[in-house]
């Protein structure tokens, strides 16, 4: 993947990360997934019933999903701390299902911190479909 495509799916996260709904953790995420030249974003939506809570990864995938993709390309995850922060377990999980171990994974912190990773190296020995 070349650089400039994954910084403009930074550039949609951190964009997407202005809508999170986050009034009871007040961390906000956004997240941008790109699959078949098309970029899908995501924020975190949080709710009342605090285990109802979305994170911003799923709520992109969800909507890549929902347009027919199926195979991601490439992902970016922005929030507003120090140390860029990785997808939870259950949205790396998620990721796996639509994305292989080489699936290029952009984090983006405060200013312009970044770490770039692969899905692979976030969660090696994936569960997945060929385990059924
Ligand atoms: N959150 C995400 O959106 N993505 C993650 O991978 C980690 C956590 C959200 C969920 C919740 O709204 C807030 O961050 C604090 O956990």
């Amino acid at each position: 993947m070349a650089k400039r495509p994954l910084a403009d799916l930074v550039t949609i996260a951190r964009r997407a990360r202005r809508n999170a709904h986050a009034p009871y953790s007040r961390f906000r995420v956004g997240a941008a997934v790109l699959a078949d030249g098309e970029v899908h974003a995501g924020a975190n939506v949080e709710n009342a019933s605090y285990g109802l809570t979305l994170c911003a990864e799923r709520v992109a995938v969800g909507a890549a999903v929902a347009s027919g993709a199926r195979r991601l390309a490439a992902v970016a995850v922005a929030s507003g701390t120090d140390e860029p922060t990785p997808p939870c377990g259950a949205c790396l999980q998620t990721l796996a299902e639509f994305g292989g171990a080489d699936l290029p994974v952009v984090l983006a912190g405060k200013g312009g911190r970044r770490v770039e990773t692969t899905l692979g190296e976030l969660l090696p020995r994936a569960f997945s479909k060929r385990f059924l």
